[in-house]
């Protein structure tokens, strides 16, 4: 079962031509992390935990926190021993063998593709708010909500997925500069809010604390989990950092604990000014997100609740009277949101690329356009995807579903990294986990408790998406696998596209 191994050296061995000029160091990977994980998390998915956990959603964003912290270690010292693409697919390849790399590969879709889809939803729901406040457009709920959340298709949300479909497919990456702007962006927006906010919080809106008891906080947890997403990406820029073990956990570190001290300021803002007490049923039990039942409690009260808003943070700044500010944070996510999307589409499509590079994925997949060098043909798969979800779904389902696929993959690479100490030891590493006997472990059963808070539906989605995944595999990839065929080629030059230079964002 673990037999099909694809050798670390003949990886490494591609990754060393690639050799990239080291360049990053502490500041610009923190900023890396930052502008990657700000995003639909705390602008929109607030109101999903308040919900779920009531003002205990502070705990929750703590939980989250600490779980991805030790996962980052772990991801770093893979990220730094094996630069390549395709991360936790790549690492899982060479280490515990084809099938498992298949699973996360296969998780991994999970989290990219719907996390983008997930993002495409709170990005929509900010534009729509901010263009009723700016312009008194009053769109029909119909056409700006699927069909779970009152409505019946998301346009706003499918169309951000198609233009950011279209810039990848043109080639667009995001420069250093643009992120630069829009990490100021986001900071100055959730500075602004906190700085409104705390001044006029009441303590009573803390009380009760836990209305959900632990089960809500870690439900919430596990949804909040989303927010955080995105630091992946400060581990896979490890070959391109000076000095990897000193500032690799600093960017990792650095950007999570910035990350958690803004949201957990940003919760107690919304709690203590609107408060944040979840909505309940005529029989007194507490609606779930994302569902119709919710949907028509909230539209009994003219969404007149945090936990009813679909761009909380605009919605409390107007609530305590600061609509002009609720406006500007508004069109801070409506900026900020779609470079999300974009990092998300872009490391989907990648993954795609190395699948179907092993022969796992139908070669057709890796077809680079021969104007723009961009792979094409996956990229506009991946969008019709990710709008179709954005389209037709709720966000914090998507959210969920996304978080199921990145625990998992998240714990994989734990396992390797434990396995791979134990294997080849004297392998050299450019990061080491700090107490790895320790943290590795945690990190482990972290993701394992955060994915079994996930809700039931959330589960069930996830064991049904990797059973599709186990098919596929038996009836294709496994007899076109080129590891299985004896071929070990690894393309890590042109995989890396596109590879050409390409035009910033903006
Ligand atoms: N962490 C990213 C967000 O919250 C995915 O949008």
């Amino acid at each position: 079962m673990f037999g099909r191994v694809k050798p670390l050296d003949a990886i490494l061995a591609t990754a060393e031509k690639k050799s990239l000029h080291r360049s990053l160091g502490a500041f610009q990977l923190t900023m890396l992390g930052v502008g990657a994980v700000i995003g639909t998390g705390i602008f929109v998915l607030t109101a999903e935990a308040a919900q779920k956990a009531g003002p205990g959603m502070m705990v929750s964003f703590i939980i989250a926190g600490f779980v991805c912290a030790v996962a980052a270690l772990c991801y770093a010292e893979m990220a730094a021993m094996v630069p390549v693409s395709g991360s936790a697919y790549t690492y899982s390849y060479a280490v515990m063998g084809e099938l498992v790399a298949w699973m996360v590969g296969w998780a991994l879709i999970l989290e990219y593709a719907i996390a983008a889809g997930a993002v495409s939803v709170g990005w929509s729901g900010y534009m729509v708010g901010w263009l009723n406040t700016s312009f008194h457009l009053d769109i029909p709920l119909t056409l700006v909500r699927g069909p779970f959340d009152g409505g019946v298709i998301n346009l706003p949300a499918m169309g951000i997925a198609g233009l950011i479909t279209w810039l990848l497919v043109l080639g667009t990456k995001e420069s250093a500069t643009v992120n630069a702007v829009l990490v100021a962006i986001k900071i100055a927006a959730l500075s602004l809010f906190v700085a409104l906010t705390l001044p006029v919080i009441k303590s009573g809106e803390f009380v009760p604390f836990a209305p959900t008891g632990f089960t809500g906080i870690s439900a919430a947890a596990a949804s909040i989990f989303f927010a955080y997403v995105g630091f992946d990406a400060v581990s896979t820029a490890a070959e391109e950092t000076k000095n990897p073990q000193r500032n690799m956990p600093i960017g990792l570190i650095g950007s999570l604990a910035i990350c958690t001290i803004f949201y957990m300021l940003v919760a107690a803002g919304v709690i203590g000014t609107v408060g944040a007490q979840p909505m309940a049923g005529p029989n007194g039990e507490v609606l779930s997100p994302g569902t119709p039942a919710l949907s028509a409690a909230c539209a009994a009260i003219q969404d007149n609740a945090v936990v009813c808003s679909k761009e909380a943070l605009a919605w409390t700044l107007r609530t305590v009277g600061y609509p002009f500010v609720g406006w500007l944070v508004g069109a801070a996510a409506i900026l900020a949101l779609p470079s999300v999307i974009l990092m998300m589409m872009f490391g989907q499509t990648r993954i795609f690329f190395v699948m179907s590079r092993d022969g796992l994925l139908p070669e057709f997949f890796s077809k680079i356009h021969p104007r723009f060098r961009t792979p094409h043909v996956i990229t506009i798969l991946t969008g019709i995807f990710v709008s179709v979800f954005a389209a037709f779904f709720p966000v914090g389902l998507l959210a969920d579903v996304s978080n199921s696929g990145t625990l998992f993959a998240f714990a994989a690479v734990s396992i390797a990294v434990i396995v791979l100490r134990r294997t080849e030891p004297n392998r050299h590493r450019p990061f080491r986990t700090p107490a790895v006997s320790v943290v590795a472990p945690i990190s482990i059963a972290g993701c394992v408790y955060l994915f079994f808070s996930l809700s039931a539906a959330t589960i069930t989605l996830f064991f049904g998406w990797a059973a599709a995944g186990l098919v596929v595999y038996y009836t294709y990839s496994r007899s076109r696998s080129h590891v299985g065929r004896g071929t070990v080629e690894v393309h890590e030059e042109d995989s890396d596209v596109p590879p050409q230079p390409v035009p910033p964002l903006v």
